[in-house]
């Protein structure tokens, strides 16, 4: 494990009453773990703001294998970029519904061009691009 360094900060009370109650709602044992949980995310996300490194994402999708050609378009799309998709699950919900989730990895802008494009896909009826970091990235930050 890597070494911890400890530092300290100062917080209006209030705030930091505020961020205690979100700490027992959200089941943390203490505060270094939901506070490191918080720098990770924010570092998430300036990454994938920015484009640097690599990119990984779940997608999910819900949609109905009724509306016509949906499913064909959406299998199009994946191929055309099967660069980018690692690997796809289907669940049957119903009768009529699908959820596929599949997790992206590759350059920010083309997950997230891929990402948009299949949740923009007429048809598609719920869906959301979950970004996230790669190896490199979790391996640096410890
Ligand atoms: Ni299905």
């Amino acid at each position: 494990m890597t070494e911890l360094t400890r530092i300290s900060i100062s917080l209006e009370a209030s705030l930091l009453e505020a961020f205690d109650r979100y700490l027992t709602a959200r089941q943390y044992e203490n505060r270094s773990e939901a506070i490191r949980d918080l720098i990770r995310d924010r570092l998430v996300h300036e990454q994938a703001e920015h484009g640097q490194g690599e990119q990984v994402a779940v997608l999910s999708l819900v949609y109905d294998h009724h509306a016509r050609e949906l499913s064909h378009r959406l299998i199009e799309k994946q191929h055309h970029h099967h660069h980018l998709v690692i690997s796809t699950m289907h669940v049957h919900l119903g009768e009529r519904h699908c959820l596929e989730v599949s997790v992206l990895r590759g350059p920010s802008a083309e997950v997230r061009h891929l990402g948009d494009e299949l949740l923009a896909t007429k048809g598609v009826l719920h869906g959301e691009l979950l970004l996230t970091s790669g190896e490199g990235e979790f391996s640096r930050w410890g």
